[in-house]
Parts: C-alpha cells; structure tokens; sequence
C-alpha cells in the first residue's frame, strides 16, 4: 500500500515510525512533516488543509488510504470532502466525518452528545453575546474554580479555570463580547469544576467496533510540581498506573461504549481515534473534552506500545472490521520527555542546529518542530523532540529517556525534569 499522512508533529512521526513497521505499508508520505519523517518516510510539502492538493497528490501517486493526524482536516471536512468526490472515494480516510469531528470543533456540540447519550460529564450551560447577562448569572449559581471553555478550536488555549467570580464575568465577556479567542468565543460553555486526577483513554473507532488502546496521562504545564502556562503537551507515561481493572472497565461501559453507540444511532460516520480526556472524581470517570485525532505526545507512548499491525488496524477501521482483528499491546510502561525551545510557550526562536541524536541508546527520538537545513537538523517549533523508551516500569522508562537527553543540545534546550512525579 501507499500511504499519505497529513500532519507534521511528534505525533506523526510516530505514527509513521509504527505505520512503517507494517509489511502492508510500501511507501509512506507525510504532509508535510518533519526532519524526523524525512529520515523514514517522503515528505510532500502540502498544507494538511488544501484538499485540492492533497487530491492531486493523492491522484498522481496511486494512494490507497490517507490517515490525519491533526484535527484541522478533520473539522474542515477531509472525509466528507473524499466521500463526496467520485475520483477519490474509494480511497479511505482515517478519521471521522465532518459532524463526528465536531466533538472535538465545538464544546456545546459535544456536550450535547455528552448529555443526549447518559456519558458521565460535568454540569453545563452554553452562552453568546447576546445571553452574556443570562452566563453572569450563572456564574453566580456555581462554586469556584470557574470553567470557562470556547466553544471553537482555539488552539488548546481556549479553557480558562479562575478562582474568582469577578474575574470569570470579566473573561466571559471577554470571550463573547470582545472575542478574546475569535470567533471561536463567540459562544462559550460554563462547566462545572472537577476536581480529580486526569487521565486520556484512546480508542479506535469504525463506527461500530472499536478497540481501547493504552492509556496515557500527559503533562500539560511549562513547569515543574504543573506549575505555569499550559502547552501541547510536555511528557506523558503510559500505562497509567492507576489505571486499574476496576477504572478501566468503568470507563469502557459508562463511556467508551456509549460514545461509539451514540455515534451510531446518531447517524455519524466516524473511522478513525477518539481521545477521551477524562477526571477521575472519587474513583468515577467523568468526560471532560473528546478530541478526534490521537493526543501529542501521548502517541509518542501509545504507538510504541502497540505491538499489531497499525496498517492492518486501519484497514480493518476502513472496512467495519475492527472486531475481526485482534489488539496486542506490550506489557511494559512507556514514557516520553518532550524538549523544546526555551521561550515556549509564549515567544521563543527558531533555526537552532539540534546535535548528538546519533548518541542515543535505547529510547526514539521522535521529532516534533524540527527540519533539514543544508543537511543539517535545526529546531523549527516550540516543541521539538519527544524521547520516548520503554521500562519495566515508568520510572525505569523516564531515567532512561533523562539519561539520552543528556547527550542532545540546542541552544536555550529545556525539559521538565519532573514527568511522572505524581504518579505512585
Ligand atoms: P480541555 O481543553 O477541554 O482539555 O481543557 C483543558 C484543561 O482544563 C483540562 O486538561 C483540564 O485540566 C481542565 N478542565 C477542563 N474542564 C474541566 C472541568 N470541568 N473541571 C476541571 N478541570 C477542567
Ligand atoms: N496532549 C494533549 C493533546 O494532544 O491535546
């Protein structure tokens, strides 16, 4: 088979490096990349959003499926856009329809999903400008911290938690009145407060079947004890430890059965992953966002950890026989330590020559912002490598991602050095 993959992050060289290990897969393009996919794939320079490329693309170079990494092609319509076009759709698309993308392109419409099919959430009501006044009130009617989700894609900046009502009103006028995130403020959910541990349950979807794939928790803030500005994602253990029997049947019965049944009976086409971010309050798993792509990094540990055939699996998602196929996961924990630029998440530069990668032993350096600059690999985003290895447990895995990030340097390098710390 040839494949095209849309997406250019950590997450994609991963999917790539385990996409590759399949004898199914011939030839694999990503769109457009990274120096890291460069290394074992061909990059095509084509913005992961221009369908008409990607259609000629796909045209010239015979590709029998495309898988979508982010979920901007998934929210602009990708699969519909290949679904309604007689030259290409018999050519699958890993990932879901327009509407299904909407759980993850609008927080009222997922609640909604949420609420209409009894998955376990928290208690919310959704405004616009013109129900600002009605949204202050209710504001009043809840107990700090405040919640306050963009309805749109914000680029994963568009939840504030505040402490304070005066402030909340503030920032909700902000978001509806003064579109502090665009249009995608221009209605904006209030939630309930969790309060609980976070955990991310990934699932594989053909629409009918699905099967759960590893958990994973990621670590979100800039710095150390989950103190600072929040980011994509700064490291991520997967198992989670406390992930037991007992959760993880709760969560696939009250919630993962639900969702894949409630796509169903709601008509929505959806074949590709469903990222369930969840809290875990006194031992109840709750949904606190669907998101319809895989996390980053958290593939960077999932996809290791896979040990079938990832090609087979999505061939399977494409046909609606994800039940005929069987899932082997390895037993062994993975971690993975995302280093980037200093200055992320706020201002930080680019174009810094990344060296000593030819050192590491025993983990994969997946590359995120990076490229190839006169032969020569230089950083090229805020997050820039994610180095992932495997241990009998996760502390055994994090010493050893520690021990080969000290043999990369770019200038102005940071990590945390804390991944994992509350976990037992
Ligand atoms: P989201 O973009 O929906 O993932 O939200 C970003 C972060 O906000 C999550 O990872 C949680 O830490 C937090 N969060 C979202 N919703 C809630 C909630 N209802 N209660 C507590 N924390 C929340
Ligand atoms: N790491 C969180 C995300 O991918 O949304």
């Amino acid at each position: 088979m040839t494949i095209l993959l849309l997406g250019s992050g950590g997450r994609e060289h991963a999917l790539a490096y385990k996409m590759l290990k399949s004898p199914t897969c011939n030839q694999l393009f990503v769109a457009p990349g990274n120096a890291g996919t460069s290394f074992i794939a061909t990059n095509v320079s084509i913005s992961p959003i221009d369908f008409d490329s990607i259609k000629d693309f796909v045209l010239k170079e015979n590709i029998d499926m495309v898988v979508v990494g982010p979920e901007d092609p998934l929210v602009h319509g990708i699969y519909d856009f290949f679904k309604n076009d007689k030259a290409i759709n018999h050519i699958p698309v890993i990932g879901p329809s327009k509407v299904g993308a909407q759980l993850e392109g609008s927080k009222e419409f997922a609640k909604e999903f949420l609420i209409k099919h009894k998955i376990p959430t928290a208690a919310y009501d959704s405004f616009t400008s013109e129900s600002v006044e009605r949204g202050c009130n209710f504001l009043e009617t809840l107990q700090p911290p405040y919640v306050l989700k963009a309805d749109g894609l914000a680029a994963g900046k568009g939840v504030l938690i505040l402490n304070d009502l005066a402030e909340a009103k503030t920032e909700l006028r902000n978001m509806l009145v003064h579109a502090k995130f665009g249009t995608a403020s221009s209605k904006v959910v209030i939630e309930e407060f969790l309060d609980g541990i976070e955990l991310s349950c990934f699932v594989l979807t053909d629409g009918k079947n699905y099967k759960m794939l590893p958990t994973a928790k990621d670590y979100k803030r800039i710095g150390e004890g989950d103190t600072g500005l929040n980011t994509g994602g700064m490291g991520a253990v997967s198992p989670v430890p406390f992930a037991d029997e007992v959760l993880l049947e709760k969560i696939e019965t009250r919630i993962v059965k639900p969702t894949v049944d409630g796509l169903q009976k709601d008509g929505i086409e959806y074949k590709g992953f469903i990222f369930i971010g969840l809290i875990i309050v006194k031992g109840e798993p709750m949904v606190i966002e669907y998101n319809v792509r895989m996390g980053d990094p958290e593939t960077e540990v999932v996809m290791p950890r896979i040990q079938s055939d990832l090609v087979e699996l999505f061939q399977a998602v494409a046909n609606q026989k994800l039940d005929e196929v069987t899932l082997e996961i390895d037993p062994r924990s993975a971690t993975t330590i995302m280093v980037v630029s200093g200055g992320y998440p706020e201002d930080y530069n680019k174009g810094f020559e990344i060296t000593g990668m030819e050192y590491v032993d025993d983990s994969i350096v997946f590359h995120a912002g990076t490229k190839l600059e006169n032969g020569k690999v230089v950083t090229n985003g805020g997050r820039v490598l994610a180095v992932t290895s495997f241990g009998n447990n996760f502390q055994e895995a994090i010493k050893k991602s520690y021990q080969n990030i000290d043999k990369l340097h770019f200038d102005k390098m940071y990590f945390r050095k804390d991944i994992g710390f509350d976990l037992a």
